[in-house]
């Protein structure tokens, strides 16, 4: 097991370097708290990196990224590429490339909820209770990085999986399950598409080494009914690279805010960590993003490396904060916590314990808290 002594961050475009900043408030915090001496370097990517480069994927990002034990991205998107479909050169291009340069074949989603927030999800608290469970989202090939046509009249982007890229993802999502619940429900759409076929019989013959894990199938159009219906029945949640960015939107949804959902992708090399969420340009600039879900992608990057401790006192002080309602306005119109302080409230309780943030009275303004 490699250990964590260099990261490199990509604070991208919209709201990503307002949290990729509260992140790296709680890293100074870890380090100051545990001795550690991280260093870390920070790249360019997404719009911005068009913007000063013309390129969203400067080589020197790649190679501070290949130098890095782990790589922190904040979001990478701007709107001003979204609304003209003529443009060549997109922001998303340089997240797609940066998966696949340092060959990030694994993305990890875990949907869990806080119980005090649960009112914030439209569906109703009977079906919320207990939902916990994790997305294998295999990152790296299908419909995305197929090969694309584009013509004036005709396009296409064709879907192509690899036996062998199925069964690397599979084999981290049966050990996931193994450690967990014991059940893995593969999504595809096996009725009508090949390469959900190949899935289906790649996983199934799989299934075969792993007889304590309980192997369920669901076609796409199907799931995205279930985890409204019943999102308990799902433990670990295997899927193609698509199917898998269909999910985990669907199933922030659960959490009650888009802003609460950390990820994990991990590759034979490289490991990065980032939020679920979008570039979220309207919210850029006004301190109002919601940093929690940077904050536990950062959690998750030290769990990857044996820091368990880190990680646990990440997650406490993140518990800590939405406990004693310090919470940025998406979770708690009231609170009125900005993105900046929520970051400066992690470093206090990280460095001078778990109560340091005191319950809002009437009339006090966050500074008087913190
Ligand atoms: C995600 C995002 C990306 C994806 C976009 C921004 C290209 O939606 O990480 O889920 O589709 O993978
Ligand atoms: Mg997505």
């Amino acid at each position: 097991m490699a250990t964590l002594n260099k990261i490199a961050v990509l604070r991208g475009d919209g709201i990503g370097p307002e949290v990729v900043a509260q992140s790296l408030k709680v890293i100074d915090a870890i380090n100051q708290k545990y001795g550690h001496d991280i260093t870390i370097e920070e790249g360019l990517i997404g719009a911005i990196a068009i913007d000063k480069t013309g390129n969203p994927l400067p080589q020197e990002t790649i190679d501070i990224c290949k130098q890095a034990d782990a790589i922190i991205l904040g979001a990478i998107g701007d709107p001003k590429y979204d609304n003209d479909p003529t443009a060549t050169v997109r922001p998303e291009q340089g997240l797609l490339a940066i998966r696949k340069e340092l060959g990030l074949w694994c993305n990890i989603r875990p949907i869990a909820l806080h119980d005090q927030l649960v009112d914030l999800s439209p569906i109703k608290a009977e079906y919320l209770k207990g939902v916990d469970y994790i997305i294998y989202r295999e990152l790296t090939g299908g419909i995305y990085f197929g090969k694309k046509e584009k013509r004036d009249d005709y396009s296409s982007d064709l879907c192509e999986y690899h036996a062998y890229e199925i069964e690397r993802i599979a084999k981290l999502a049966f050990e996931a399950a193994r450690k967990r619940r014991r059940k893995l429900t593969l999504i595809d759409k096996a009725n009508v598409l090949e390469s959900s076929r190949l899935w289906r019989k790649v996983v199934m013959e799989m299934g075969k080494s792993y007889p304590d894990v309980t192997l369920d199938y669901l076609f796409i159009d199907n799931a995205t009914m279930q985890v409204i219906l019943n999102p308990r029945q799902f433990d670990v949640v295997l899927c193609s690279n698509m199917f898998g960015d269909i999910i985990s939107d669907e199933s922030s949804v659960l959490a009650g805010s888009l802003g609460l959902l950390p990820s994990g992708s991990i590759g034979d090399t490289s490991k990065l960590y980032e939020p679920v969420h979008g570039s979220y340009p309207q919210a850029a600039g006004l301190d109002i993003a919601n940093p929690i879900a940077s904050i536990l992608s950062t959690a998750m990057m030290y769990r990857d490396f044996n820091m368990d401790r880190e990680a646990d006192c990440i997650e406490q002080a993140v518990k800590t904060c939405i406990a004693k309602g310090a919470m940025t306005q998406d979770l708690n119109p009231d609170t009125e916590c900005p993105c900046s302080h929520f970051g400066d409230i992690m470093q206090s309780i990280i460095l001078d314990g778990a109560d340091y943030v005191k319950p809002r009275a009437q009339n006090e303004t966050y500074s008087n808290i913190i």
